[in-house]
Order: C-alpha cells, then sequence, then structure tokens
C-alpha cells in the first residue's frame, strides 16, 4: 500500500485526478470503477476541467460504479446515478452507454448482481478503482462484518453509514437502507485501487486500514492484500498514522525510480 499524505482536500483532488487522467491517457478504453459522496466530488471536477481543456478524452472509457440504492429509480435526485450523470458523466464527452451503475430497482437483484459481475469480466475486468473509505472502515457499502471476498451483492447499510449518509435526504424523505455494492473480493479484482480520505472524521478509519489488523470489522484493511493500491490523504485524515516518515521516504524512492526508469 502506498500512503500519500498531502497538505489538503484540493491537493487530494488534483493527485487522484492526475492518476485517472494518466490511467486513461496510457490506455485509452481504460475500465474506471468509480465511486460517490463528499471525497470524489473535487476529483470530479479536477476530471470535467481537464476534459473540456481537451487535456484527456473519455470517449472509449467505460465506467463501473461501486453501489447503487435499493427500492429508488435511476431518476431519482438521491440515486447514484443522478449523482454520476450530475457530477461527472453529463460534463465529459463520456459515451453514457459505457458508464455502469447496478439496477438497484431490479425484480431479481441476486440477478441483477451476477449481471454486473458479468459486465464487469467482459469489459476485461476495472483497469483502475477509486474508492471513498467510510469512517466505519467500509469500502464501497461493504460494512463492517462483510467477508473479505465478497462479490456484488445486495448489502445491509449500517447505523453509522444511514447516520453519516442521512445529510443528503430531508426528514420526509426515505432514505434506502440496503445497496447492491460490489464485494471486497470484486474491488480487489482490479489492477489498481486509489483510494482518498481527507478530515478528521476519517482519521480512525485511515489508521486501521493502513496500520491496522486485517479483520472483517475493518473492510478497508483488505487492502493490505491489493499489490496496487495508492492511498491519498490529507494531513488531518493521516493524522493517527504512527510511521508516516517511513511513507513519505518510500514516495520518495517511488519518484527517484520513476525518474531514472
Ligand atoms: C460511495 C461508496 C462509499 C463512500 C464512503 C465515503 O459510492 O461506496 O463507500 O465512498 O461512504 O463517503 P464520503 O465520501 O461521502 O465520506
Amino acid at each position: 500500500m502506498q500512503v500519500v499524505v498531502v497538505e489538503s482536500e484540493a491537493d487530494v483532488a488534483i493527485c487522484c485526478a492526475n492518476l485517472i487522467v494518466d490511467e486513461v491517457l496510457a490506455k485509452p478504453n481504460a475500465v474506471l470503477g468509480l465511486a460517490t459522496g463528499s471525497s470524489p466530488v473535487s476529483t470530479y471536477k479536477q476530471l470535467v476541467q481537464l476534459n473540456q481543456q481537451a487535456e484527456v478524452s473519455f470517449k472509449e472509457t467505460k465506467t463501473f460504479n461501486l453501489d447503487e440504492y435499493i427500492g429508488i429509480s435511476s431518476s431519482d435526485r438521491h440515486s447514484y446515478r443522478s449523482f454520476m450523470d450530475g457530477n461527472l458523466f453529463n460534463e465529459i464527452d463520456i459515451n453514457p452507454n459505457n458508464t455502469f451503475l447496478p439496477d438497484g430497482m431490479a425484480d431479481d437483484l441476486q440477478a441483477e448482481a451476477i449481471k454486473y459481475e458479468s459486465l464487469i469480466a467482459a469489459a476485461g475486468g476495472v483497469d483502475l478503482q477509486l474508492l471513498g473509505l467510510g469512517s466505519n472502515g467500509h469500502i464501497g457499502f461493504n460494512e463492517p462484518s462483510s467477508s473479505l471476498n465478497s462479490r456484488t451483492r445486495v448489502t445491509t447499510l449500517s447505523d453509522d453509514t444511514l447516520t453519516a449518509n442521512s445529510r443528503f435526504f430531508t426528514p420526509d424523505e426515505n432514505q434506502p437502507s440496503l445497496a447492491l455494492t460490489m464485494g471486497i473480493g470484486t474491488i480487489l479484482e482490479a489492477k489498481k485501487v486509489v483510494l482518498i480520505a481527507t478530515g478528521s472524521h476519517k482519521a480512525e478509519a485511515v489508521k486501521g486500514m493502513v496500520e491496522g489488523p486485517l479483520s472483517a470489522f475493518n473492510p478497508a484493511s483488505a487492502l493490505q492484500q491489493h499489490n496496487a493500491t495508492v492511498v491519498i490523504i490529507d494531513k488531518v485524515a493521516a493524522s493517527l498514522l504512527q510511521h508516516c516518515d517511513y511513507y513519505q521516504r518510500v514516495n520518495h524512492q517511488i519518484v527517484k525510480l520513476a525518474a531514472n526508469s
């Protein structure tokens, strides 16, 4: 796991967007795994800007989102489809037919989960998976106790997640308590993973993910088993890490090796 600590939330977005752009420049038909929530919003703004400045094109890129709520239609303003259309897809040159999210309104949700896995496999697998981090350590909607080998499936949102996401719903709106999510096993099959986290409310989860034991009660710790994960965090989210100096030395070495190759 490569841990990159930067000054601010804005720097996290720039660093993350640059990694995604590098991936797409190297492989224009790259398959990107994408996330919703507050964390990637600034990264998506960067991608929109770079696309509009013709620095990168997403015409051949395919995307698969991590998750979608069950029981709300894709046109609902709370759906993750609406989030992605509004924050990214409608603003860049991607072909909408190449953007995939699980269908949370499918009659047969189990069949939908299997179909989603098949679509990812048929696309050749995910080249770069972007992740946020729940303050309870979840990735996608793989809540604490999820199997580290789990696949795309229906998941029950934890109380922590329901509370955290209630900020998006008014009291009279129905907040879904179920979702379809890629599993941890699905996520670990991505060739590269980039996880971003900012703010003091993520510090505990960051510590558990990077320096804690591998445990189903800390789903993000599963990334310790992935051999191409970059964690990009701001100083506040990194505040509980014990080995920041070492991570910084590792990063200097990586940059030096890249410059010499
Ligand atoms: C979103 C997702 C979640 C979020 C996580 C962090 O598609 O899968 O794992 O990444 O809940 O959310 P924010 O960024 O809102 O703090």
